[in-house]
Formats: structure tokens, sequence, C-alpha cells
């Protein structure tokens, strides 16, 4: 297993993959809109893992000169609970912190509640905030 910024050869496997877990339900999920914007906005900020070349994982950070956020934290099915996403999640983590970053934050949705196990593992705890979005389209 091998995990580094994704490159362009990447495309169709990422996206496969997002949309098997990601299934769009709004234009500001949908994989290759996803893709597209963050490939104009700070794209060594997107790691994949591949095996023999196919992508099975994926993390998007973003650093805004503030907070660092995580997104899109993935593994393909078949693959989980071998510490791929641990390994994406501290490839994300040290690429973000080289950028000056002090504070990390990532949203799960409520209802997927047992990836918090997975966060808290690795150092991430859960803060009382309330967490509001608004969609600009
Ligand atoms: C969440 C996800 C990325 C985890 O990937 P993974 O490669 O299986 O994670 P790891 O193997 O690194 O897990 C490390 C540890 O986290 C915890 N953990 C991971 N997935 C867990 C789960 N579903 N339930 C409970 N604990 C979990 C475990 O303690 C695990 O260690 P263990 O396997 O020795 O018990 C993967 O399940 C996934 O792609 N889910 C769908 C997308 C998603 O929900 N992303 C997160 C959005 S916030």
């Amino acid at each position: 297993m091998e995990i580094r910024p994704y490159q362009d050869q990447d495309k169709a496997g990422l996206l496969a993959l997002w949309e098997e877990i990601f299934p769009a339900g709004s234009p500001h999920n949908d994989p290759q809109t996803s893709l597209e914007n963050k490939l104009r906005v700070d794209r060594d900020l997107l790691f994949v893992a591949l095996i023999d070349d196919v992508v099975i994982g994926s993390v998007m950070g973003g650093y805004d000169g503030h907070r660092g956020w995580i997104y899109s934290l993935a593994v393909s099915p078949p693959l989980r609970r071998q510490g791929i996403a641990s390994a994406l999640m501290h490839t994300i983590e040290e690429k973000i912190k080289s950028l000056g970053c002090l504070k990390l934050n990532l949203q799960v949705i409520a209802s997927n509640d047992k990836v918090i196990d997975l966060y808290e593992e690795l150092g991430f705890s859960v803060e009382d905030r309330i967490s509001m979005g608004k969609k600009l389209y």
C-alpha cells in the first residue's frame, strides 16, 4: 500500500471510490465537482492510498491560514480495519502541520457516529460546538 498526493492518473479510480462511498445527495457533495474544485485550490492537500496503482483510499485537507480541516476520508470496504484510514490521517495531519497550522477540525454526520472511535484513537476529541453551514448555490 502506498500513500501519495493525488495525480491526474488517479481521477477515474478516485471518482469511482467516492461514488461508491459518498453518494452525491447535493451539488456540493458531487464527486466530480468536489474533485474539480479541489484541483483548483490546494491540490497538494489531496492524498490517495493505492494498491498496485488502484485507488483504495482518500483523504482531503484544507488550510485557510487559521484552521485545518479534514474531508473525504474513505477506504474501500473490503480493505477496512487494516489501518489504512489511520495512515491517511497521519499523512494529511503532517502535511497540514508543516504549513504552520495549529488546530485541525473535522465534522462527522451524526448518523455516522461509529467513526468517532477512529478519530478519538487518532487524538481528536468531540468539542462542544454547533456546526452551521450555508449553501451558496
Ligand atoms: C471510516 C473509514 C475511513 C475507516 O477506515 P479504516 O481503514 O477501516 O480505518 P482504520 O483501519 O485505520 O481504523 C483504525 C481504528 O479506528 C477504529 N474504527 C475504524 N472503523 C471503525 C468502525 N466502523 N467502527 C468502530 N471503530 C472503527 C478502530 O478502533 C480501528 O482499529 P481496529 O481495526 O484495530 O479496531 C472507513 O470505514 C470508511 O471509508 N467509511 C465510509 C466513509 C466515512 O464514513 N468516512 C468518514 C467520514 S467523517
